[in-house]
């Protein structure tokens, strides 16, 4: 039987979210519905209702996700109603040629729900990024789920449904960090600050937060950084040479998505460093590089797509490491909020002091 819930929905560009009733069908074949316990406010929702990634409205939004599956359609052996899960948005489909050379991150093939979940009148939903989670339930492709240590709480599980491992990965991933290595991080958001704890994670010796917001860097320090600076008073690369003898960070986490932060990323690398590009820049955004410059530094350009992650390896592990105390991913939950405050999270996304509110069922 078809259910209904409530949802918060995105119902034209520009146009306030409004909590309405939607309806979840039977999951299909290689279904699941998710009954939602928590699901993280991300800046992706808010560009879906600005009308910034496509104009396919009316929106399901939410998509950092976790909770229990309800009910599952034929074929699906992963995972059993029952199972606490992180929901993500790249369920993919070990047949294409990314899949088959083992770089699965890569995949342009990624799974999601056959079905629609509509409004009462029969309206079609978008869920943001196939998922839909600011809703009490919602139908996803059984691959979107990853069953984890059932004893974490939901609010901070959720988390690594998006940004918080965009930014994890970015370092181990990517940037592949290692022990005793210089990082540099330029952009302090949730994303930079993830960026950070995955770096002291990987052993770096040296982590250097830049931000151009005093308040950005002082949390990054509560989160591992052991240098900051100001980039709107001191100039970002000179100073991360400075704090590397002289040569540049072995690798430099670009986490703001700007063509000058690009442009610091690309120097304040070491010859043979490595930079991470996991900021998403805007269509109309340009760089330009002396050519001379891009053939002379040597080392790697890399871009972090979802922190190159594989759920059903980085969402357990990280997770476990969570419950042991050797990271803390409870410090990127600012605030708990319910399904009619999302507006008013948006809102407070730009005041700075908020990493992430969650909506919590
Ligand atoms: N130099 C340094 N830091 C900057 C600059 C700049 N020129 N401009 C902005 N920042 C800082 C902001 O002060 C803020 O701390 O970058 C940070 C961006 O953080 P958020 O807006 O919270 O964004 P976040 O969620 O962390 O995502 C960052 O990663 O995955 C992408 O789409 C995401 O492009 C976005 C980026
Ligand atoms: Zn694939
Ligand atoms: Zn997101």
């Amino acid at each position: 039987m078809p259910q209904q819930v409530q949802g918060v929905v995105a119902p034209g560009k520009n146009e306030p979210v409004r909590v309405e009733t939607i309806v979840i069908p039977d999951p299909g074949p290689g279904e699941a519905v998710v009954k939602v316990q928590a699901c993280g406010v991300c800046h992706t929702d808010l560009h879906y209702k600005q009308g910034g990634i496509n104009d396919e409205f009316p929106f399901l939004l939410g998509h950092e996700a976790a909770g229990i599956v309800e009910s599952v359609g034929a074929g699906v052996t992963d995972v059993a109603p029952g199972d606490f899960v992180i929901l993500n948005w790249r369920a993919v489909c070990g047949q294409c040629r990314a899949c088959r050379r083992g770089r699965p991150w890569y995949c342009f093939n990624t799974h999601n729900a056959q079905q629609k979940m509509t409004l009462l009148d029969g309206t079609e939903l978008s869920p943001a990024l196939g998922i839909g989670a600011f809703a009490e339930k919602t139908l996803v492709h059984a691959g979107q789920c990853t069953k984890v240590d059932p004893s974490v709480a939901p609010e901070i599980a959720g988390l690594l449904g998006c940004g918080v491992m965009a930014g994890i990965g970015a370092a181990i991933n990517t940037g592949n960090v290692g022990r005793g290595d210089s990082v540099a991080v330029i952009g302090c958001g949730g994303v930079g600050d993830a960026a950070v704890v995955g770096s002291r994670l990987a052993g770096a010796a040296r982590i250097i937060a830049v931000d151009i917001d005093d308040r950005k860097l002082a949390k990054a320090k509560e989160m591992g950084a052991t240098h900051t600076v100001n980039s709107r008073t001191a100039d970002p690369v000179e100073a991360i040479r400075e704090l590397t003898g002289g040569f540049g960070a072995d690798v430099v986490i670009e986490a703001v998505g700007r063509p000058e932060t690009y442009e610091q990323a690309f120097y304040a690398r070491d010859l043979a460093g490595t930079v991470v590009l996991v900021g998403v820049p805007t269509p109309e955004m340009k760089l330009e590089l002396p050519l001379l410059d891009v053939f002379g530094r040597g080392g790697a350009l890399k871009s972090s797509w979802y922190g190159d992650c594989l759920p059903s390896r980085d969402f357990p592990m990280l997770i476990d490491l969570h419950q042991q105390g050797r990271i803390d991913l409870g410090a990127f939950v600012t605030e708990t909020i319910g399904l009619g405050d999302v507006e008013k999270a948006f809102a407070r996304m730009h005041e700075g002091d908020v990493l992430r509110s969650v909506v919590v069922f």
